[in-house]
């Protein structure tokens, strides 16, 4: 089945007005723009900035939250609900990204990643789900095990795939400029949709896009492309660069 190349940006914790406007207004010189083209762009800025945002970016890009709430929305000081985002006009969230994984005073668990992506779902929203093994994990050679026992907790929640993203982003490239090889990338790729077939559906395996992220840059994108079960990226130091518009077009 063909899968429509998938390019998110993650702003994380980085930002200003003047810098997202300047930003923005880089690319859009540049002739980005996805209207009805064979990529789709998703980026996810600071919230506080999400909705000025969007009425920036460059024709046809998608907004994204970097997180909310596991159910509806009441006492729960600092956080967003699924139905904010939607109610604001954003209809992405990242969920599961291993900085609220592995950041010790965030430390949300695979049960905790779960709740939230099938409660975003149930909201209404699209998913980018991140999952990936730290470097100490890798050399054990737990690679896969890791990977499957993230992807395995939220399958148990997740009945309707057709939203979900997923975006395989081991610890150890992200942040680091030490990017996965194209074959790595691959290698987990695969081994992700085999698990797929096998637990939820071989439609689902084969229609589920399935994002590279960890040190993604306009010199390395144009291989892991090339990679059959590489059907995107989730990008966050290049996505605040003028770069991010070379990743985009990466999949031509
Ligand atoms: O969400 C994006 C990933 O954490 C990748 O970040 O491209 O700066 O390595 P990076």
């Amino acid at each position: 089945m063909a899968r429509t190349f998938f390019v998110g940006g993650n702003w994380k914790c980085n930002g200003t007005k003047d810098s997202i406007a300047t930003l923005c207004s880089t690319w859009k010189e540049s002739g980005a723009g996805v209207a009805g083209g064979p990529v789709e762009v998703v980026i996810a800025p600071p919230s506080v900035y999400a909705v000025s945002a969007a009425a920036s970016l460059p024709d046809g890009y998608q907004v994204s939250l970097q997180n909310t709430w596991t159910g509806k929305g009441g006492a729960f000081t600092g956080e967003l609900s699924a139905e904010m985002a939607k109610d604001c006009g954003i209809n992405w969230v990242i969920l599961g990204h291993s900085e609220r994984r592995h950041i010790p005073t965030i430390a949300e668990s695979d049960e905790t990643v779960a709740t939230k992506v099938a409660y975003a779902l149930g909201a209404g929203l699209k998913v980018i789900a991140c999952i990936g093994e730290q470097l100490e994990e890798r050399e054990a050679g737990n690679t896969n095990a890791v990977n499957e026992r993230q992807l395995a907790a939220i399958a148990a929640k997740v009945t309707d795939w057709t939203n979900v993203v997923i975006a395989y982003e081991p610890v150890w490239a992200i942040g680091t400029g030490k990017v996965a090889t194209p074959d790595q990338a691959q290698e987990v790729h695969a081994a992700l949709r085999a698990w797929l077939s096998a637990n939820v559906s071989p439609s689902v395996a084969s229609s589920v896009r399935i994002l590279y992220g960890g040190s993604v840059s306009a010199k390395n994108c144009n291989e892991l492309a090339g990679k059959e079960d590489v059907d995107g990226f989730l990008v966050g130091g290049a996505s605040l660069k003028p770069e991010f518009t070379a990743i985009v077009d990466s999949h031509k």
